[in-house]
């Protein structure tokens, strides 16, 4: 479903009111999903929106997050009762729907996969996960991005593969929680990648 020019500058505008440090790193990832984008033949304007929005709720408190997921009728998890953070996404996604009128589904269902991924990702939900990864400054905290920016622009599987594998020894390196989510999503792009001629 086409965006209308007043959703958008709706989204534009409460946007602008989150924290500086989170209106730096949504600049970064929208520079990144657009490219990814253009690489890839996604709709760029979807692409945009979607890094635009994608952390609207990042700066929920964990309280106000759990309680938001059980309105909205979002899944809860024991892992996410542990750790609300995991539901930025899907309640973003839902609050940009009931609050903002952001109606269409693929930027939806993208901002919704950004932190953890999911079974079934579209290339539109892999390169808003990348490019939510690739923000230079996260370079700390994932030392080997390079790598998957350099793969992301020519394949987004085989990028989502280094990414989430190397994530996953780090957090089992530091005895971490693994989400399945992001397993799920690991397993899917080794598949798409062996169907690959
Ligand atoms: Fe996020
Ligand atoms: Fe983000």
């Amino acid at each position: 479903m086409a965006v209308t020019e007043a959703t958008w500058a709706r989204i534009v505008e409460e946007m602008a009111k989150l924290p500086e440090g989170v209106r730096r790193h949504i600049e970064e990832v929208r520079q990144w999903c657009v490219e990814l984008a253009k690489a890839h033949h996604i709709d760029v304007a979807k692409a945009e929106l979607a890094a635009i929005a994608h952390d609207v709720c990042r700066t929920v408190k964990a309280g106000d997050l759990l309680a938001m997921a059980r309105e909205y009728g979002i899944p809860v998890t024991n892992l996410e009762e542990a750790f609300p953070v995991f539901l930025h996404g899907p309640v973003g996604a839902q609050a940009l729907k009931r609050r903002y009128a952001l109606a269409d589904e693929e930027i939806l269902n993208a901002i919704a996969c950004h932190t953890m991924g999911r079974a079934g990702m579209t290339p539109l939900d892999k390169a808003l996960f990348l490019a939510d990864k690739l923000d230079p400054s996260k370079v700390s905290r994932y030392p080997f991005i390079a790598e998957v920016g350099r793969l992301a622009k020519g394949d987004l599987d085989a990028a989502m593969v280094c990414f989430v594998d190397h994530q996953v020894k780090a957090f089992l390196d530091q005895g971490d929680l693994v989400h399945p989510a992001m397993l799920a999503a690991r397993n899917e792009a080794i598949l798409a990648k062996r169907k690959q001629p």
